[in-house]
């Protein structure tokens, strides 16, 4: 299985991936957590570049987030899955279409081919959207800001209606999950739809 988390900056991912490998933990099933950009040398170099250099433009962006997917698929993601191991990634290729192209206004087309050129074709078996009200989620931020987390508003809320049409027009693959409730209770229908519980 590889499932991937998205949704807005301080939507309560990390913690709902850390009970979800828990969970898999005590089930002794085995498996990687893995978070993008990251998780490869190159990648992990990359995310230090995204988030502290001031001006970066949007194809700029865009190619680096797609450059660290590519190394990540092809060095971690691909040979794991062929093991037979399952992967938990914290953001994916809806990431970038989310914040690239509904967030920055590029190409979704474009887009749609940079993803599948680092991905290898990898969809993800299910993709579990955190969705949360924007200023809420602005709450939940810690108080370090990066890059992103310091772009207006309205960039977040161009951010979350992507994800919701992303999600809506592929609901077979993606779980859109209410933040505000417990995550207790996300975890719950969460492990149902896996049909770990
Ligand atoms: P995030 O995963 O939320 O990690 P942290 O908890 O360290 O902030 O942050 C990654 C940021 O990168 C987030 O603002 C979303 C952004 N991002 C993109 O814009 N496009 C992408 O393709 C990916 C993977 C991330």
């Amino acid at each position: 299985m590889f499932i991937t988390f998205e949704g807005i900056d301080g939507s309560g991912k990390s913690t709902l991936i850390e009970m979800l490998a828990a969970e898999m933990k005590k089930q002794k099933l085995k498996f990687k957590k893995l978070r993008e950009p990251g998780d490869t040398p190159l990648g992990e170099s990359l995310r230090t570049l995204l988030a502290s250099h001031k001006s970066i433009t949007p194809v700029a962006e865009l190619a680096l987030f797609v450059a660290a997917r590519a190394q990540l698929v092809q060095d971690v993601i691909k040979p794991s899955l062929d093991k037979g191991e399952h992967i938990i990634c914290d953001r994916y290729t809806d990431s970038t279409s989310a914040y690239q192209g509904y967030g920055r206004g590029l190409d979704k087309a474009l887009i749609r081919h940079m993803n599948n050129a680092a991905t290898q074709g990898i969809v993800p078996d299910l993709t579990c959207l955190l969705d949360l009200p924007v200023g809420q989620a602005a709450k939940r931020r810690s108080a370090n800001l990066d890059r992103m987390e310091r772009e207006a508003n309205a960039f977040h809320e161009r951010v979350r209606k992507g994800y919701i049409a992303l999600a809506k027009a592929e609901p077979k693959r993606w779980l859109i999950l209410d933040s505000r409730k417990k995550p207790e209770e996300n975890l719950e229908v969460l492990l149902k739809r896996l049909k770990l519980f």
